[in-house]
């Protein structure tokens, strides 16, 4: 079993996520906790170890590092990844990968230049309902996509925004609602369904807040490649955190797919449950799948082989917020790359 040396960069609130996968996995050792924050990344390093760095350049001059997770703010994923990858670092990114699709693809010429691996934490891909309903759709045994919906409600205010200072605005988080949570149920709807093909929607800010800038509501309408239409309604203004939904109708069965569980209503009437651990507590709606798939990414990279969130798969999310932002209403195409 090939063993991984890593550095965290950015040791903030979902930085423990990140230091218990590796603590865990017995192909990972932390030799680094980097955090511009000098006493983010000691307390990083007191619970899951690793030398503290205060800037993520000086890990260039290391021979102990094979592995970079990026877990800072939003507007500075793309510039730290691209300089890990052209230093030779493979790069485990949280979401979103890029504010700016453009950006985004820049991070993934950056990984086929250089030949480095460049994964994004979309952790609900792992989910078991996600992965049962995928399998499912993908078998074709209910028949072709109908129509989808996705609903996000979670509960995210100035006590939120106030946490982080990059929080809440348009030039260091990229939006709100939508690109910080509903990010994960986007490219569930694009994952689930085999893609979006265009987006329209609109956003706004609702509630009356001066802790952020960035919009809290939003819905959408989309095509979708494989045929059927779906909609999406998204805020974070709602005063409590529910489940994430997303539901696939099928020409015979609709697939309901939560954290807890997934849910398949045959046309005949029969219902079908599979019901899944939920995660309890604070900020429980992350889910419980961060671990695994931290553990699938490294199990890709030392078989060489597809990873479950290999970046390009992960670019339609970033276009989706980025269309349902700027479309007032008209289609847009969701491009993606070519592999
Ligand atoms: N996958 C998930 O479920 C999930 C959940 C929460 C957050 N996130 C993502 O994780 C990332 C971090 O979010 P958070 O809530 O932990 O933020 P946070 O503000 O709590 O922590 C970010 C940390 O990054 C540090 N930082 C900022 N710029 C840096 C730089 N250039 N180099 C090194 N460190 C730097 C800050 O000092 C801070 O300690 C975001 O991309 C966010 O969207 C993902």
């Amino acid at each position: 079993m090939k063993q991984y040396n890593v550095a965290v960069i950015g040791c903030g609130a979902v930085s423990k996520n990140h230091g218990k996968a590796l603590a865990q996995n017995p192909q990972t050792t932390i030799r680094y906790a980097v955090d511009i924050d000098r006493s983010q990344a000691e307390r990083f390093a007191a619970t899951y170890g690793g030398t503290v760095l205060t800037d993520y350049r000086e890990l260039f001059s290391k021979e102990d590092v094979d592995v970079v997770h990026i877990v800072t703010p939003h507007h500075t994923h793309p510039q730290i990844a691209i300089d890990c990858m052209h230093a030779g670092l493979h790069v485990f990114c949280e979401k979103p990968l890029a504010i700016l699709p453009f950006d985004a693809k820049r991070m993934i010429s950056a990984s086929q230049e250089t030949g480095r691996r460049l994964g994004v934490c979309f952790q609900n891909r792992m989910n078991d309902a996600t992965v049962r309903a995928k399998a499912i759709i993908d078998s074709g045994e209910y028949g072709a996509i109908v129509s989808a919906m996705v609903l996000v409600a979670w509960d995210r205010g100035g006590d939120y925004y106030g946490k982080s200072p990059w929080r809440g605005r348009y030039e260091s988080e990229g939006g709100g609602a939508l690109i910080n949570q509903s990010i994960h149920t986007l490219d569930l709807l694009d994952y689930l369904t085999g893609g979006v093909a265009t987006v329209s929607g609109m956003d706004a800010k609702l509630r009356e807040d001066d802790a952020y800038e960035v919009e809290d509501f939003a819905m959408f309408y989309c095509s979708l490649k494989r045929g059927g239409r779906a909609v999406g309604f998204c805020t974070n203004c709602y005063p409590r955190s529910k489940q994430c939904t997303v539901e696939i109708h099928l020409e015979r069965a609709t697939l309901t797919v939560k954290q807890s569980g997934l849910v398949i209503e045959e046309s005949d009437g029969t219902e079908r449950r599979f019901d899944c651990t939920v995660a309890t507590g604070e900020k429980s709606e992350w889910g419980l799948s961060h671990g695994l798939l931290i553990d699938a990414f490294y199990r890709a990279l030392e078989a060489d082989s597809p990873f479950i969130a290999d970046a390009h798969t992960a670019l339609a999310a970033v276009e989706m917020v980025q269309a349902i932002q700027h479309s007032k209403g008209r289609s847009i195409e969701i491009k993606g790359i070519e592999q």
